[in-house]
């Protein structure tokens, strides 16, 4: 098969890079592997500050989120790291290279699906990725060699001669990452990728990036859906306004922070508020690690989500639904923040 064959290459290329074909560059961090690489990251606009003085790694060969909720500052993360957003304060190396200095060497070696679709609508499928070719200074035979792979790789070969405007959203996405891919990156930044896509739509996109990351392109993508996070990223950070305040794999977050099981308890109006009514005052004591009160329902932090509902219900509270189910990373998120991550 005609597609696998690029992927192979860009796999080798993050080491070969850090430790040979640019090796005479002087601001290379010679200790790290790191191909990102953040110390004191900070984006100010004007005396706002939208990332304040971030530390983060990604390794070559891993698939590494940013997770957080409207106006955490994951998009000015990421075009820092694009290098279209200059750096306020700190240092920030992509390839072992500082992106003040070296802008034009990372984005020539950097595939880049920005939050909003950029797709030109006037152009069909096919002539959106040779254009792009076209910037990267791609002869012409080898922008449609590319362009062709790429459209079977992201499922659109038989649409490459429509238009751009009626495709949907899935389609529309899954042809800007092919757009990402005609340089044949090493690294896949992804700025909510999945956003207003269908369940569907959003499998399919999944699948599409597991694959890119199978055959070794570094994958950097930002979401606020907990599940994505969980289901693409070896490892993430979790940010809250302007900081990173947790960092891990999504099974190490969960463990460190909440309970293997949670306990949903929906009562009746006015019954199971913890704080104002007092009427739960005790009643969970010794049953549960934790509780969390939401405006609909109360949960509770527990090891064993069954035994603690069948304990509950000996101390005679009679809740009118009852859900036991595993942690999640919005778990996280609300013991972190005090918030859910989805407004
Ligand atoms: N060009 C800009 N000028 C001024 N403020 C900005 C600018 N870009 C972003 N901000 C502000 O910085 C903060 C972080 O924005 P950013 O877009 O990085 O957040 P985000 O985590 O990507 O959010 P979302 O999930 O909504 O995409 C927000 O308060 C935003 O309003
Ligand atoms: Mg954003």
């Amino acid at each position: 098969m005609t597609g696998e064959r690029w992927f192979f290459r860009a796999a080798w290329r993050p080491q070969a890079a850090i430790g040979g074909t640019i090796g005479a560059v002087p601001d290379i961090i010679p200790p790290s592997d790191a191909l990102i690489r953040a110390r004191g990251l900070t984006k100010r606009f004007g005396s706002f500050t939208a990332v304040d003085g971030v530390d983060f790694d990604v390794a070559p060969g891993e698939a590494f989120g940013f997770l957080g909720p409207n106006g955490a500052g994951k998009t000015s993360t990421m075009r820092m790291i694009g290098t279209v957003s200059p750096v306020s304060a700190g240092t920030l190396t992509v390839f072992g290279l500082d992106t003040a200095r070296h802008g034009a060497q990372i984005r020539a070696r950097l595939g880049v699906v920005p939050q909003a679709d950029t797709l030109d609508n006037e152009l069909s499928v096919l002539e959106n990725l040779l254009i792009y070719g076209r910037y990267f200074g791609l002869p012409w035979s080898e922008s449609r060699r590319r362009a062709t792979e790429l459209l079977d790789f992201v499922q659109l070969t038989e649409r490459a001669g429509d238009r751009v405007e009626p495709l949907s959203g899935g389609m529309k996405r899954r042809l800007v990452i092919a757009r990402a891919l005609i340089n044949e990156p090493s690294l896949l930044l992804l700025d909510e990728p999945t956003t207003g896509l269908d369940p569907q739509a959003r499998h399919l996109l999944w699948d599409r990036l597991y694959r890119l990351k199978q055959r070794g392109v570094t994958l950097c993508i930002t979401t606020h859906y907990m599940d994505e996070a969980e289901q693409l990223c070896d490892r993430l950070v979790v940010m809250d306004k302007a900081k990173i305040v947790a960092e891990g794999s999504p099974r190490q977050l969960i463990e460190q922070y909440v309970t293997r099981e949670v306990l949903e308890l929906r009562f009746n109006r006015g019954e199971g508020e913890t704080d104002d009514s007092g009427q739960l005052d005790g009643q969970l004591d010794g049953l549960a690690d934790r509780t969390e009160q939401l405006p609909d329902r109360l949960l509770v932090y527990t090891a064993d989500g069954e035994a603690t509902a069948a304990a509950a219900f000996e101390r005679g509270l009679r809740p009118t639904s009852v859900l036991v189910r595993r942690s999640s990373l919005e778990d996280v998120f609300l013991r972190l923040t005090g918030r859910s991550l989805v407004e």
